[in-house]
């Protein structure tokens, strides 16, 4: 195969992770890199065993603690990875699109579980949006524009770190698309991650069931999605609150899909403060769906006791008999432990807290059975008498 651009032999005793086909490849599982000049992000590598038998390709990742991330085990070469990526997209492609009914929105790569560490793609109907987490292999980045062209997506835009860059000649100033049958946008100006939080949108549905006729507070909004849910599902009234100034990109969510505006409120607000400030008893749902608080796990000390202290605050100011939809997307918060964290802040709060529904990310967002680390979405449904 073309595009090799060096060799990675593994050392004794260091190889065992293979035969669990987990990705990463760390700095002191590697004997020994070979390659003609100096390895760029993302160049393709070869994989061999400390028996020098080859065991797949890795993109490599400039030295840090992770050297390498494998997207293919086998004994067998590839011949040619256009063909093989362009498969591996359109088996991608095929499986995620028909996942749901009333959505154009979805997200087709989710990094390692998808099988091409690295990268995160999300498609907004005929606009995609591609970010590099940690690598950028520029082999891929062509097939997969390539690809993206063949679906007939007209906006392609990349994502690194802040910075946004069109890779599509024609381009646009929001993103526009359809979830659960409710139509958004965002500005491109305004937008966080990839644009939209796809990720939740099963749980987005399930307010659904949960929303005829209640006051509700989506708090950390951002462009309402959870709050347009539960209007769509009948709510009585639906209060946005968010750090960020997103008044008028929810105004023309409101108005495209036609809801009233009598019935809201759109607040500036840390949600700390703003729960703090509210009286008790008066919202009969709250969905409470912060930022990670935790992104190494050197402060995971301080993120538990956040979420401690937002949990308590939610089941505290909750009505009797209320719900509260609560959500951790920190990848080092794992179910257990958030259960935990929602026991610590009911046991203060002293009211009974039932648990009535788990949740977890999208299945677009797949959650693969050798890389737990892309498991990171957890929520409850609770039910605070
Ligand atoms: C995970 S996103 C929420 C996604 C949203 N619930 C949805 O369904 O699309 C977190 C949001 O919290 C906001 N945020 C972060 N810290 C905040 C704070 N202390 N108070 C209020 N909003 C905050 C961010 O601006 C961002 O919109």
């Amino acid at each position: 195969m073309k595009n090799i651009q060096g060799n990675l032999y593994l050392k004794k005793n260091k190889d065992d992770f293979l035969s669990s086909f987990h990705r990463w490849i760390f700095s002191g599982a590697v004997e020994k890199l070979e390659s003609q000049q100096s390895l760029k992000n993302g160049d393709i590598v070869k994989i061999f065993n400390s028996k020098k038998e080859f065991v797949g390709y890795a993109f490599y990742e400039k030295p840090q603690q992770i050297v390498a991330r494998i997207f293919y085990f086998g004994n067998t070469e590839i011949q040619d990875i256009n063909d093989y990526f362009y498969q591996q997209l359109e088996h991608l492609y095929t499986k995620k699109k028909k996942l749901f009914e009333d959505s154009n929105a979805f997200r087709l790569i989710h990094s390692e579980s998808d099988g091409i560490p690295g990268v995160i793609c999300d498609i907004y109907n005929d606009l995609s949006v591609i970010q590099f987490d940690y690598l950028k292999s520029e082999t891929f980045l062509k097939i997969l524009v390539d690809f993206l062209n063949h679906k007939n997506i007209q906006y392609i835009l990349l994502k690194e770190q802040q910075n946004i860059q069109w890779l599509s000649p024609k381009t646009i100033d929001k993103i526009r698309f359809i979830e659960n049958q409710i139509h958004f946008e965002i500005q491109l100006d305004k937008f966080q991650k990839t644009g939209y939080f796809l990720d939740q949108k099963i749980n987005r549905k399930k307010l659904l069931e949960y929303s005829h006729n209640k006051i509700i507070l989506d708090a950390f909004c951002y462009i309402g999605g959870f709050g347009l849910h539960a209007l769509k599902g009948n709510a009585q009234k639906v209060v946005f609150v968010d750090a960020q100034n997103l008044t008028n990109q929810i105004q023309e969510n409101l108005k495209i899909n036609q809801f009233k505006f009598d019935n809201t409120e759109i607040v500036q607000s840390n949600v700390f403060d703003y729960l703090n400030n509210i009286k008790e008893n008066y919202f009969d749902l709250m969905i409470v769906d912060p930022p990670a608080f935790v992104k190494t796990k050197t402060k995971i000390k301080e993120a538990i006791h956040g979420y401690v202290g937002l949990n308590r605050l939610a089941i505290k100011k909750i009505k009797h008999q209320g719900h509260i939809f609560t959500f951790s997307c920190s990848q080092f918060i794992d179910k257990e432990l958030f259960r935990k964290i929602i026991f610590l802040a009911a046991k203060e709060e002293k009211r009974n807290v039932i648990i009535k529904e788990y949740l977890t990310q999208a299945p677009d967002h797949t959650i693969s059975i050798f890389h737990p680390e892309g498991e990171y979405l957890k929520g409850l449904v609770l039910y605070v008498e």
